[in-house]
């Protein structure tokens, strides 16, 4: 391992005022979001779809450290033949693959799950390193509700998240750490911090226990938020303090960047918690985005399949970029959105 390369791809995955693209939606994933525009799920589909973010050269030049690529999309070729990996390359952007294999019923644990795909991971990471990947995705997920999580769930997950970010290393591909703790129940943001910092303190044990050295990592963490279905909504402020606090008791300084999830929020809410949070400042690691439904849902509603929307959805995919790169430098103000 070559931890001084590693960081160097850790420090600009989260370098100030870019941030990462996550486009690693699974097949099955993509088609939910398709369904919502009324596009086929066609491998052509998602291949156009994907080469119009790809191709926003404003954005991605300006805006995007790097892009969370799913197995199909690293193999893939634009519609004029250049593979994707190279068209994302040429916007400056660095190539990431998501190599977990979704998630599986834990068992003992009714309603928990694990995540899959360590098996054959050392096989397939020298793979992807040769295709142009320089850091990979293993999302977690820890959801709350009655009972749980069980500290079987949450010791079982960081364990695999330690395991796949040593294996990651070895083959000089930076982990991102991904242990996310859904926003789906009806708790409110003090019950989703206490079970965060648990998560975070046990994923960062594993990562110790598992000889990580954490200059080659990137965390990506979901904020300290209610959940959907909760009464009490939590301002913004409150957002970006709390989750700030959760993380400067949890997350060493040694990480390079921490790069949040937007995991349902909307996207002026995942953009204005971010900006929250660089405004408060004095952060040992940078704040950046890593959203998937915060940075496409809206460029994704301006294509729908048409090829004669693409202008309209590269400039919505535009906009959302700026926002978010604007909110990493605690530079974003709400009147932006409405200007545009
Ligand atoms: P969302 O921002 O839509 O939560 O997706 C980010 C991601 O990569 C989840 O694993």
């Amino acid at each position: 391992m070559n931890l001084a390369d590693l960081n160097k791809v850790a420090v600009a995955m989260t370098a100030n005022g870019k941030g990462i693209l996550a486009a690693d939606e699974s097949t099955g994933t993509i088609k939910k979001r398709f369904d919502g525009i009324g596009v086929e799920n066609t491998e052509d589909n998602r291949r156009d779809y994907r080469e119009l973010m790809f191709r926003t050269a404003e954005a991605m030049k300006n805006c995007i450290s790097g892009v969370i690529l799913y197995d199909e999309t690293i193999w893939q070729k634009a519609k004029d033949g250049t593979p994707l990996v190279k068209v994302i390359e040429q916007m400056g952007a660095i190539p990431g693959i998501k190599v977990d294999e979704g998630t599986k019923p834990l068992p003992n644990c009714p309603g928990e799950l694990i995540t899959a795909g360590l098996d054959k991971l050392p096989e397939r990471l020298p793979k992807y390193y040769e295709q142009g990947a320089r850091f990979a995705k293993w999302r977690a997920v820890i959801d709350i509700a009655a009972g749980i999580p069980s500290y079987t769930a949450i010791h079982t997950n960081a364990h695999a998240l330690a395991r796949y970010a040593a294996l990651c290393q070895q083959n000089q591909i930076v982990p991102i750490v991904e242990p996310e703790v859904l926003m789906d129940g009806d708790h409110d943001i003090d019950r989703c911090y206490e079970v965060t910092e648990f998560v975070l303190k046990e994923t960062f044990q594993q990562l110790y226990i598992q000889r990580v050295p954490l200059e080659g990592i990137v965390l990506k963490p979901n904020m300290a938020i209610a959940g959907k279905k909760s009464a009490k909504k939590a301002s913004v402020q409150e957002v970006a303090e709390k989750t700030v606090k959760m993380l400067k008791a949890c997350v060493p300084g040694a990480v390079p960047g921490i790069a949040f999830l937007s995991g349902g929020q909307s996207d002026e809410e995942a953009t204005a918690h971010l900006d929250a949070m660089n405004k408060i400042g004095n952060l040992p690691w940078n704040l950046t985005f890593s959203y998937g439904r915060a940075l496409q849902a809206a460029p994704q509603k301006a294509w729908s399949g048409k090829a004669g929307n693409v202008g309209a959805a590269q400039a919505a995919f535009n906009h959302r970029a700026k926002m978010n790169s604007l909110a990493a430098l605690g530079k974003w103000a709400s009147n932006m959105e409405k200007a545009a």
